[in-house]
């Protein structure tokens, strides 16, 4: 196992230097572990994010992806009004190679380190059984199971956040918050798309959807004979009629090239990070195409891990996530009322919370 090889930190960094509160090189020699965990901010309580396990190009590659990750994280957590500060790790490696219990144990060992400061959860590359092995050696982990029983699985929350979203965006832009009759559009049919698609269906919206694996299609209309398909997610995003594009598969998809030739009137979708450049919304806008915002629509993830972490009952959480609906129409007011697109109104309330609250602890008074 190679050691850390990292240039100048500013190289890292990028123009926007020094953000985040913390950021830790962890290793162990032994399990073979590297990994990077970044608390962007604790202002509005612990820093809470999932920690993502992939095979990165170089170390500066997965410190760009943590340091981006977990500032996303306080705005996710700050818009959804969850009294949590935004962090994430890394895990560098390939997971299907690499990944071990011992492995497992020492990273939970570096986030024990950490007093409760960081709390961590599965992402990319992680599952819920394997945050149930860090669950081991340290408590502040959400969104762990310890048999596979699917206990903390996010996905569903993630994708009934999503419909509540486009609900705000489809009262917004039509008038009325039900989706009967639109076409929507959605690619990437895995664990937050196909339940997408299934809430979606029962809500009388017509459905078109595309995946790169066929056998994740095929789970979807093996139920559900009325979904069609598209070969691919450039066809997807021209195809006429389309109400709203989800984007539920990797991010920056909505790029200079998609943007022009878009269909659909909305795009919400849980896919983290969609716009490949921030320029991309103004040119969504141009078109008259509302962009809302991924980690607006998107929370209902990190609402079930909180949930889970707080001992909250299935009803409050869900009702929590049944509030992805104001929040969102929330965004759209601001951003009409100030001028603003969307994603700048979203970015706004983040950081009034998490200013006010830094605040507050500057002052010694409660977050
Ligand atoms: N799981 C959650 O709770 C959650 C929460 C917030 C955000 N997200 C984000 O939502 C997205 C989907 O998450 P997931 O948990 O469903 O992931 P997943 O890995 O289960 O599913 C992704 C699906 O997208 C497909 N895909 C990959 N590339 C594609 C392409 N070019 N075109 C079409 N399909 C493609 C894959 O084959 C797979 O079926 C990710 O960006 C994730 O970061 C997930």
């Amino acid at each position: 196992m190679s050691s850390f090889s990292v240039s100048a930190p500013t190289a890292v960094l990028g123009s926007a230097g020094f953000e985040h509160e913390q950021v830790i090189l962890c290793q162990d020699r032994a399990s073979g572990l590297k990994a990077v965990i970044a608390l962007h901010s604790t202002a509005l309580g612990p820093a809470l994010g999932g920690t993502r396990f992939r095979a990165y190009g170089s170390d500066e590659e997965a410190i760009a992806d943590v340091l981006a990750l977990s500032r996303g994280m306080s705005y996710k957590n700050a818009v959804a009004g969850l009294d949590f500060g935004g962090g994430k790790a890394v895990i560098i490696g390939d997971p299907l190679r690499v990944k071990s219990e011992e492995l497992l144990l020492a990273f939970g060992r570096f986030v024990a380190s950490l007093g409760g400061a960081y709390v961590t959860g599965s992402d990319l590359g992680t599952t819920t059984s394997d945050m149930g092995v860090v669950a081991r050696v340290c408590r502040w982990t959400a969104g762990s199971s310890r048999e596979g029983d699917g206990v903390g699985e996010t996905a569903i929350h993630t994708a009934r956040g999503v419909l509540n979203g486009m609900k705000a965006g489809a009262h917004h832009r039509w008038g009325t918050s039900s989706l009967r009759g639109r076409a929507v559009g959605v690619a990437g049919l895995g664990k937050v798309g196909r339940p997408l698609v299934e809430l979606l269906v029962r809500e009388g919206a017509t459905v078109v959807v595309t995946d790169v694996l066929e056998e994740a299609v095929a789970r979807v209309t093996r139920g559900l004979r009325e979904v069609a398909v598209v070969d691919d997610t450039d066809t997807l995003v021209r195809t006429p009629g389309l109400d709203v594009y989800a984007p539920c598969a990797l991010g920056a998809t909505l790029n200079d090239d998609v943007a022009p030739v878009i269909t659909a009137e909305v795009v919400c979708g849980a896919a983290n990070n969609q716009l490949a450049h921030p320029r991309v919304e103004r040119l969504l806008a141009d078109r008259g195409v509302l962009y809302l915002p991924d980690y607006v629509v998107n929370a209902g993830g990190v609402i079930q891990a909180v949930g889970q972490l707080r001992g909250h009952s299935a009803l409050e959480t869900s009702l929590k996530v049944e509030e992805i609906f104001d929040t969102t129409l929330a965004v759209l007011t601001r951003a009409a009322s100030t001028g603003v697109l969307p994603g700048e109104a979203a970015d706004g309330i983040a950081e009034q919370r998490i200013t006010a609250a830094a605040g507050r602890r500057r002052s010694g008074a409660k977050p």
